[in-house]
């Protein structure tokens, strides 16, 4: 599996792979409460090229080596100030369990730090969703709080993880 940031004609590949995968979505990520139409993901796509190019996202497609097919997406956001970058990451439903998630989150974390000024990584979970939350655990992020927060996707407790990981812990943690 490899990372590949978001080039700009990816829209119908996403479209697809995020329509068969929306059942498997839909209970944790907000977004996928409908089908989205290709237009929808070719404009999400031109989103997020933008962000790449003003600093303040980096998305990336997942590329299973094997089969060279787009099998998840992952990113870092700035949504927590100008220090602290928070990843994201789904895998398509024919893909768990092979390390993906893992793999990219662990590659994002590296990443996030050689960035200039970032400090701290975060990974925001929902308390009920045992396949995320095992993810940053099991990379050596600490679960830093619990917060009450209005559920947005239907499966959602409204009790959100924060997870995070200081430089200083990653880089003395690193092989
Ligand atoms: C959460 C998600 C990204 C995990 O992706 P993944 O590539 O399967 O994760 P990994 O293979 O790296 O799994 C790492 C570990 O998480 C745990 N895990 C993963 N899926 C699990 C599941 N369905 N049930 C219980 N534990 C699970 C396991 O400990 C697993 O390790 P193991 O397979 O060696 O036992 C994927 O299930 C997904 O896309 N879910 C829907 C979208 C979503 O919830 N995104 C995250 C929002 S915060």
């Amino acid at each position: 599996m490899s990372l590949h940031a978001f080039g700009g004609g990816e829209g119908p590949a996403l479209n697809r792979l995020v329509n068969e995968n929306l059942a498997h979505l839909r209970p944790w990520m907000p977004w996928a409460r409908e089908a989205p139409s290709e237009e929808a993901n070719v404009e999400f796509v031109r989103r997020t090229v933008e962000e790449w190019e003003s600093n303040v996202g980096f998305g990336y497609w997942l590329r299973e080596e094997a089969t060279g097919e787009m099998v998840g997406c992952a990113g870092l956001h700035r949504r927590a100030g100008p220090q602290v970058l928070e990843i994201g990451y789904w895998v398509s439903k024919d893909r768990v369990r092979r390390g993906y998630a893992t793999a990219s989150a662990r590659a994002l974390t590296s990443a996030a730090f050689g960035l200039p000024g970032i400090l701290r990584v975060e990974i925001h979970c929902d308390a009920g969703n045992v396949a995320s939350a095992a993810i940053p655990e099991r990379l050596g992020y600490r679960l830093a709080r619990v917060e009450p927060v209005a559920p947005r996707a239907p499966s959602e407790s409204g009790r959100r993880l924060v997870w995070v990981v200081d430089v200083a812990s990653w880089v003395a943690a690193a092989p």
